[in-house]
């Protein structure tokens, strides 16, 4: 058995955060399923949103938020998250940062869509993410200890419901007991339940599943948000194609060169996400390609090296074929401001938390933000608590059982269902339909099964389809259309539904669903 005083689960931007400005007295064990560098957060091209421009200001920056989350956000959240912005931005271009500045010495502010000022702070053109993160895992202590290729199977919850440790799996099939009465989940979203996405290969909704296995509150899981521009080859998306490009005069194409977003919207090809993807989606689904024409950008390949790279690997330039993929959970782990969750015990920080801050619909480069915010808060509440709190009692360990046979779908399977059912549209019958495709699994078997005993692919398979079936139901109550979250039966906001968020947890292996006004 091992023991820390903190377990950070995941090694996107929010988890090197927290682990960055945590007390250096603090043994904190990091988890990470494949590589450090391997996540969304390393993968992210557009930057960090903060309202540090001339004549911008945070509560601009807040008024964009909220429109954007079509106001199912929690203002408070939103207002202290956009009002500490600067500083978080401040706090990395001194701790040398590499982010892009203009010729007069100022950091350079891109724009991108939905917001009222260019205010996105960027690096490496549109290679922020890797400089972030590399930025910070320099900066990590000799108190962070490092596991890579080690998935986390289950939170250990006491009969009194606190967590106090996981039960993970290294490469080579060994199970290990790590106790800490501080466990984090930092795994970022779900973007590979969808069989067109931006996300990296291990986003597969693993910390959802695990929060919502232990007892925690799982909130506002229909919302789901697709980006509009993924470069589209050969019947596959291939990657992203920042948002930052349109930012800088890429205009959105139909096959004769008419300009998609004319009449759509007042903010044309920089008109909140939901509502471009769906644009794009329309067409592609009436048989007509959409293209991103770049050819107004000068120096192109220099601007957006990434894009450019993935241009060449797919031997495509000028006008590049997109469509809309999954790219962000504005749902999650419910937490409070600082990430704590209603499991005593266990937090949640980045995408996989519902913090409140995104709504029903992130703003673009409101996420690096986020994860950045709420990692240094956690950090700081974690090196306050009282330190007799870091010798956990002899925790009773699971005993391991004898081996389970779940009958499971390939992860294809879920991905393409997922895209078609519940994907950019859905209605009251293919959400049904992927409901009763689901419980045909007999999801409640696995609630009395040992996890511990399954392949690496297999509770990868049991995870996503758990989080496959909180996207489902909620989006099956959710008997509007609002942010990311689209039916066509019911295409528009109802007022009704403003304020109600949908949330479930599980208790003694009996689901108790919940709607709070
Ligand atoms: C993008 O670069 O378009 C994505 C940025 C984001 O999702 O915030």
């Amino acid at each position: 058995m091992r023991k820390a005083d903190v377990i950070i689960v995941g090694s996107g931007i929010a988890a090197l955060q927290l682990a960055v400005h945590i007390s250096r007295r603090l043994h904190v064990i990091v988890l990470t399923k494949s590589k450090m560098q391997q996540s969304n957060s390393f993968l992210a091209q557009g930057g960090v949103a903060a309202a540090i421009g001339e004549n911008d200001h945070p509560a601009s920056h807040f008024q964009d938020t909220i429109e954007a989350g079509r106001n199912v956000n929690d203002h408070e959240a939103v207002w202290k998250l956009t009002a500490e912005a600067p500083g978080i931005i401040q706090d990395l271009a001194f701790n040398n940062c590499q982010f892009d500045y203009d010729r007069e010495g100022s950091l350079h502010l891109g724009k991108e869509g939905a917001h009222s000022h260019a205010r996105i702070i960027h690096g490496g053109g549109d290679q922020t993410g890797r400089r972030i993160v590399d930025g910070l895992l320099e900066k990590l202590g000799s108190n962070i200890q490092i596991y890579e290729d080690e998935s986390v199977y289950e939170l250990l919850v006491q009969e009194d419901g606190t967590c106090y440790g996981v039960s993970s799996k290294s490469k080579n099939g060994n199970m290990h007991n790590i106790v800490a009465p501080h466990v984090v989940l930092a795994t970022g979203g779900c973007g590979q339940l969808f069989s067109f996405t931006s996300n990296a290969q291990e986003v597969t909704g693993d910390g959802v599943a695990l929060a919502y296995w232990a007892g925690a509150r799982i909130k506002d899981m229909e919302f789901v948000q697709f980006h509009p521009t993924l470069l589209f080859h050969n019947g596959k998306t291939r990657g992203l194609v920042s948002e930052a490009v349109r930012g800088a005069g890429a205009r959105l194409v139909d096959e004769c060169g008419n300009h998609l977003m004319e009449g759509i919207h007042p903010f044309l090809d920089l008109a909140p996400r939901h509502v471009v993807a769906q644009t794009i989606f329309n067409s592609i689904q009436k048989g007509c390609q959409i293209y991103l024409d770049v050819t107004s950008i000068t120096n192109f390949e220099q601007r957006f090296p990434t894009a450019a790279g993935l241009c060449a690997q797919n031997d495509v330039q000028g006008r590049i074929p997109v469509a809309p993929g999954c790219h962000f959970l504005m749902g999650g782990v419910e937490t409070d401001h600082v990430g704590r969750t209603n499991v005593s015990g266990l937090y949640a920080i980045g995408e996989v938390a519902c913090t409140g801050v995104h709504g029903a619909n992130r703003l673009a480069s409101n996420s690096l933000l986020e994860g950045l915010v709420y990692g240094r808060r956690l950090a700081r509440y974690l090196s306050e608590q009282d330190p007799s709190l870091f010798f956990p009692k002899t925790p009773s360990l699971p005993t391991p059982q004898s081996p389970v046979c779940l009958k499971l779908p390939s992860k294809e399977e879920i991905q393409r269902t997922m895209m078609s059912r519940v994907g950019i549209v859905r209605n009251r019958d293919s959400l049904k339909e992927q409901l009763s495709w689901i419980e045909s699994f007999e999801l409640n078997k696995w609630m009395t099964a040992d996890f511990r005993q399954l392949t690496k692919t297999q509770w990868e398979t049991v995870a996503m389809l758990q989080t496959s079936w909180l996207i489902t139901t909620a989006a099956l109550e959710r008997t509007e259309s609002r942010g990311g979250h689209y039916r066509s039966d019911f295409p528009n906001e109802n007022k009704e539904w403003e304020k109600k968020h949908l949330s479930k947890t599980l208790e003694k292996r009996t689901a108790h669903e919940s709607v709070q006004a």
